[in-house]
């Protein structure tokens, strides 16, 4: 309930002008962003690396609204992957990327006009009906759907240069069919492109079985998360138990299938659940994920343990969509946010 409610207020232009604003905002994005451009991803990607974990790097951006942004937050990407591997970082797929299918077109028609009504970086809180119309609801051509493969197809062929690879990353559900259709398209040509699918949508079990049958799309590395956007009931389950037991269910799927799992929570119980299952399988095939500030020592003590743990590290300078998610999952961070702009006692 507070995190919808969070959610929401964070909508309001008011709101974000206020958090992007202040220090206090400035503090908490340097704990989870490793900072504004791709030197700062590198430094961090290094010493991570040195501490013995995997890294995946995200540059912060979505819902691009511009055709010339898409191709240049593709560039971005191309040229970060350059730096990764000149730095020998990239090898065996130590250090990969992962791209949001919006910030590189997905909402674009070709013409460059909006295919999708622009969405706000929030979306509405859970149980308002979905009024825009489903990226899935257009035809390949007439969407920018086409126009975000083609950009990620850049993405993965430098990454395949590199020794490495790409995920790509999941959103609101009304990009999901897009999403998975560009990965299974991508893994045609470069298998290691990988999906990342949301425990708190209804339809992911499903979606888990089709990844994980022998021969459908290979045997692809799979990114299992709960899913941090805000979405219709219709959509997703919006109890916390019902959506760690829809994890729990995905994940024993994926872990019996023949890909490759990535176990993206913190969530002590689910991790615990990921090495009782992974005992059956092949050391080395399947990975834990953490994002980047949060249970480092927790990363720290599953990689000493022998397993493989990437951290999912952001940079850039358009972080507000990604810190307002990270506070809303963590509401005392956004206390301590809010007693710094209304300070108790002040006028
Ligand atoms: P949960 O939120 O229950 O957290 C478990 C524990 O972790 C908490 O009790 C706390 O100790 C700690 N914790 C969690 N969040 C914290 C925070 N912000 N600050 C401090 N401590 C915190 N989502 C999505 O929709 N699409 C995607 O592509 C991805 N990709 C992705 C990659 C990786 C590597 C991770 C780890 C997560 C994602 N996510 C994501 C986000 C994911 O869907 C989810 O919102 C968060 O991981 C929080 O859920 P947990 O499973 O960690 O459980």
């Amino acid at each position: 309930m507070l995190r919808r409610a969070l959610l929401a207020a964070a909508a309001s232009d008011q709101i974000r002008g206020l958090l992007t604003g202040t220090q206090a905002a400035r503090a908490i994005v340097a704990r989870y962003v490793a900072g504004d451009n791709a030197s700062d991803a590198v430094r961090v990607a290094r010493d991570l690396r040195a501490a013995g974990l995997l890294v995946t790097l995200d540059y912060l951006g979505e819902d691009t609204t511009d055709a010339l942004r898409a191709a240049a937050v593709a560039a971005e990407y191309v040229t970060l992957l350059e730096k990764l591997h000149a730095e020998g970082l990239t090898a065996d797929g130590a250090v990969e990327v992962s791209v949001k299918p919006t910030a590189v077109g997905l909402l674009l028609s070709p013409g460059g006009a909006n295919g999708v009504a622009p969405r706000s970086i929030i979306r509405p809180p859970r149980g308002v009906p979905d009024e825009e119309p489903s990226v899935s609801g257009l035809q390949e051509s007439e969407s920018g759907e086409k126009i975000a493969r083609e950009n990620i197809e850049r993405i993965a062929a430098a990454a395949d240069s590199a020794g490495t690879t790409v995920t790509i990353d999941a959103e609101d559900h009304r990009t999901t069919d897009a999403s998975l259709r560009i990965a299974a398209r991508l893994r045609e040509r470069y298998p290691g492109v990988g999906s990342v699918v949301q425990a708190s949508l209804r339809r992911t079990e499903t979606d888990v079985r089709a990844l994980a049958a022998p021969g459908t799309d290979g045997a692809p590395r799979v990114r299992l998360c709960k899913g941090a956007y805000n979405e219709p009931v219709s959509e997703a389950f919006t109890d916390a138990h019902e959506i760690d037991k829809s994890f729990a269910r995905c994940l024993r799927v994926l872990m019996e299938g023949p890909g490759y799992p990535m176990i993206a929570t913190h969530a002590p119980r689910l991790v615990r659940i990921a090495a009782a299952l992974g005992l059956s399988r092949e050391p080395g095939s399947f990975e834990y994920q953490m994002l980047y500030g949060i249970r480092s020592d927790e990363q720290a003590r599953l990689a000493a343990s022998g397993a493989r743990v990437r951290v999912y590290v952001p940079y850039g300078g358009d972080w507000y969509g990604y810190l307002v998610r990270r506070l809303a999952e963590r509401p005392a961070s956004l206390g301590l946010l809010l007693r710094s702009l209304y300070p108790l006692g002040g006028t």
